[in-house]
């Protein structure tokens, strides 16, 4: 499918996702989010595509937040369903999304952008790149997420830090506060992502996805963990990627998973 404001490139079992709005730094309007959602909910049937990369095209953001333009006069109500819808459609999307998705954040990632990033389920940075949630100096609090993933990756106390003074930290300080995994040169970061990419596919994607959900469950309120980890364990054994990847185990070889 051929869309607006995002590009899609598929190669070697990735899905490349650009967010394409450079003259506005890939701020996410209400268009860009549906087309994002479009594109995941695709991704998710398609079964040539096993991890997604989501960047930011040009080379100065990754995703500048949402567009300030389109909610400067929401009322409470309005304000409440963009949150809400913004969540469901999107964000949650992403975060519960059953494949990979990695997020190269390749320059600003602001707002909606970071929580777009956090919504990944890990991040690697090029060393121009900068995070914040800024929202508080538009007299809003993030909505997309932001108040519950920043305190989960970072810690509450510099979440709290980062929130209050909508101040923003380069790569290397989100290194070191685990933000992001890896820092790499803005050349080198899609070619890293890929490289990350090609090791996860070695493995059982469907595997993969039992992990993806069993680590989610941890931070979802009223969700015991433990007992998601024992079931999608459980089911594990009743899949074809089990039985090859024992048995190749077994018998001294790679394991060719058939990612059933
Ligand atoms: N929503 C709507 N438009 C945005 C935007 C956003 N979140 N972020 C950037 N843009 C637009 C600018 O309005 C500008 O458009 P224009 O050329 O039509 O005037 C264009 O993108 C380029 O941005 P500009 O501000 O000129 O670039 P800069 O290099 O001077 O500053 C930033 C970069 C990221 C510091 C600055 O754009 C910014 O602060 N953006 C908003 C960040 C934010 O608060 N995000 C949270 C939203 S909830």
């Amino acid at each position: 499918m051929s869309y607006k404001n995002i590009l899609e490139e598929i190669e070697d079992n990735i899905l490349t996702i650009t967010i394409d709005r450079p003259k506005k730094l890939n701020a996410l309007n209400r268009e860009t989010i549906q087309e994002l959602h479009n594109a995941f909910k695709e991704a998710r049937s398609n079964e040539e595509i096993k991890v997604i990369i989501l960047t930011g095209s040009g080379e100065k953001a990754f995703v500048a937040g949402a567009d300030i333009s389109e909610f400067a006069d929401f009322s409470p109500k309005e304000g409440k369903r963009l949150a809400a819808d913004g969540q469901e459609k999107l964000f949650n999307y992403v975060a519960n999304f059953p494949k990979p998705v990695i997020a190269a954040v390749n320059g600003f990632a602001l707002g909606g952008g970071l929580e777009l990033a956090m919504a990944a389920h890990f991040r690697i940075a090029s060393d121009n790149a900068k995070m914040g949630l800024p929202e508080v100096s538009l007299g809003v609090i993030p909505g997309y997420g932001g108040t519950q993933r920043l305190p989960q990756l970072v810690g509450k106390g510099r979440a709290m830090e980062m929130i209050m003074t909508a101040g923003m930290i380069d790569a290397n300080q989100a290194l070191q506060y685990n933000l992001v995994n890896h820092v790499t040169e803005q050349e080198e970061l899609l070619e890293f992502a890929e490289e990350l990419a090609n090791k996860i596919m070695k493995n059982s994607m469907v595997a993969i996805s039992a992990a993806i959900k069993s680590i989610n469950a941890n931070f979802e309120a009223g969700v015991n963990g433990f007992e998601t980890e024992i079931q999608e364990f459980g089911r594990s054994f009743g899949t074809e990627d089990f039985k090859e990847g024992t048995s190749a185990f077994l018998n001294k070889r790679k394991a060719d998973f058939p990612g059933k």
